[in-house]
């Protein structure tokens, strides 16, 4: 099959759309609702390969699937501990970092038990010490290939609660020891360095978890089960931002983005762009805000001119799916863009920083590559086009697609089959909103 090409031809984006149902939000409904006793109705739950992987997780861990209704999944759950008797198995992660980094937090908590997990090719070169080490301080057992890697087993124990200052910001990371902590006799904190995602939290209290926040640390305390209510999962931020990015850059777009997911810990792309002159109308959730809910609005967003702006460490975990896109703005914007602190992507599905750098030079952006970023200068004007290859990639997929339908000459995306990790409609939504 020849790879798609996307080019200015196809001409504005217009109309209204829904992006995706979130990922990560998926990923963290279905893994509660098999923590818990009653059954929980998942709405809206995100159909990719990532969020497939969990379910298939799940349901060797004991949980049972249904569906329920469009879009929506019934999960019977085995309560907070795990039957014993699925021990021993191989749990398949696919390509998803975040089941990868979560669900170890609940296997920890099951003394007697042992699961190996495994994933693709892109998983096998992703760190799982950052996980190992806080879960053997609270006494589970994590033995990774070369102490690191997948595969890795992981050893339940009876787990204690410890204070853990994170040494990388990981909404992942952070997660895995508030869920571990949900075993743990007495409390576990998490302190991280800058605020990352906090769905897991809003989950917690909404599990009717006890679970505190005091500025930059979170408290969990342990549980006997999970009291949870039907999750409904908005759209994704993350997905909805390639849109967001296309009709910035495409002149004449003009698209309004409904039902998404307005969490002040997912929105830092959209403040970033704002700032580069970016013209999107909507309810941010305002930062700092501590809930138990997940908000939902629209974004109206209309083509601009942009200028460049600097990115510093404290918005990257805000963002952190989003860095490449700020390249991609930066490529067409007036002046220099500069991201900061960004060295974890590195350790993302692809080494995004190289990955952007390559790719976006490619097509002919003035960018270099930084030890924790990148730089990118622009002088308002659109790329030139060209190919560009995702890697296996979902996020460089559909970035190379939006860098096409904006550049002067078109631009081929090789494997852009990778966008099915997390979008498999994005071809389509695109396709609509040029029409
Ligand atoms: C995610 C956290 C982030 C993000 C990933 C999803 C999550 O990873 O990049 O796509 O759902 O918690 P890190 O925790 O490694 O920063």
């Amino acid at each position: 099959m020849s790879a798609p090409r996307f080019d200015r031809a196809t001409g504005p984006l217009r109309g209204d759309y829904v992006p995706p149902p979130d990922k990560s939000i998926s990923h963290r409904a279905a893994l509660f609702a098999a923590m818990a006793d009653e059954p929980v109705t998942v709405r809206n739950y995100l159909a990719s390969l990532d969020t497939r992987s969990t379910l298939d997780a799940l349901l060797k861990l004991g949980a049972a699937v249904e569906d329920d209704g469009p879009g929506g999944i019934l999960i019977r759950g085995v309560g907070l501990h795990a039957p014993l008797e699925a021990t021993g198995g191989l749990l398949d992660v696919g390509n998803s970092g975040t089941l990868m980094r979560l669900l170890p937090g609940w296997l920890a908590g099951q003394p007697g038990g042992s699961w190996t997990i495994d994933g693709d090719e892109s998983i096998r070169r992703r760190p799982v010490d950052r996980i190992a080490e806080p879960l053997a301080a609270m006494g589970a057992e994590v033995a990774a290939r070369e102490g690191r890697f997948p595969p890795f087993t992981v050893r339940g124990g009876k787990l204690t609660g410890i204070t853990y200052e994170m040494p990388v910001p990981s909404a992942q990371v952070k997660s895995c020891v508030l869920i571990a902590g949900m075993f743990a006799e007495g409390s576990t904190t998490v302190v991280e360095a800058s605020q990352s995602r906090d769905h897991t939290e809003r989950l917690l209290r909404r599990a009717r978890v006890p679970f505190e926040r005091d500025g930059r640390r979170s408290t969990v305390a342990q549980v006997d089960e999970l009291e949870l209510e039907e999750i409904v999962v908005p759209a994704d931020a993350s997905s909805a931002a390639f849109i967001v990015a296309a009709a910035t850059l495409v002149p004449g777009s003009r698209v309004v983005v409904n039902d998404v997911g307005l969490n002040w810990t997912r929105t830092g792309f959209f403040r970033i762009a704002e700032r580069m002159g970016a013209v999107i109308l909507g309810d941010l959730e305002e930062p700092g805000t501590d809930t138990d809910a997940e908000p939902v609005g629209e974004l109206d967003v209309a083509s601009s001119k942009l200028e460049g702006t600097v990115v510093e460490p404290e918005e990257v975990p805000l963002a952190i799916d989003e860095l490449t896109l700020v390249a991609l703005l930066g490529a067409f914007a007036d002046g220099e863009t500069v991201v900061r602190g960004a060295e974890e992507l590195r350790f993302k599905e692809s080494n995004r920083i190289a990955a952007v750098v390559e790719g976006l030079r490619g097509l002919g952006a003035e960018i270099e590559e930084t030890d924790d970023g990148f730089v990118v200068r622009g002088d308002g004007s659109p790329l030139r086009g060209g190919t560009i290859d995702s890697r296996g990639d979902h996020r460089l997929a559909m970035l190379g697609a939006v860098a096409g339908l904006a550049s002067k000459e078109g631009v081929e995306v090789l494997d852009m089959k990778a966008a099915e990790v997390s979008y498999p409609g994005f071809e389509l939504d695109l396709a609509a909103l040029l029409g």
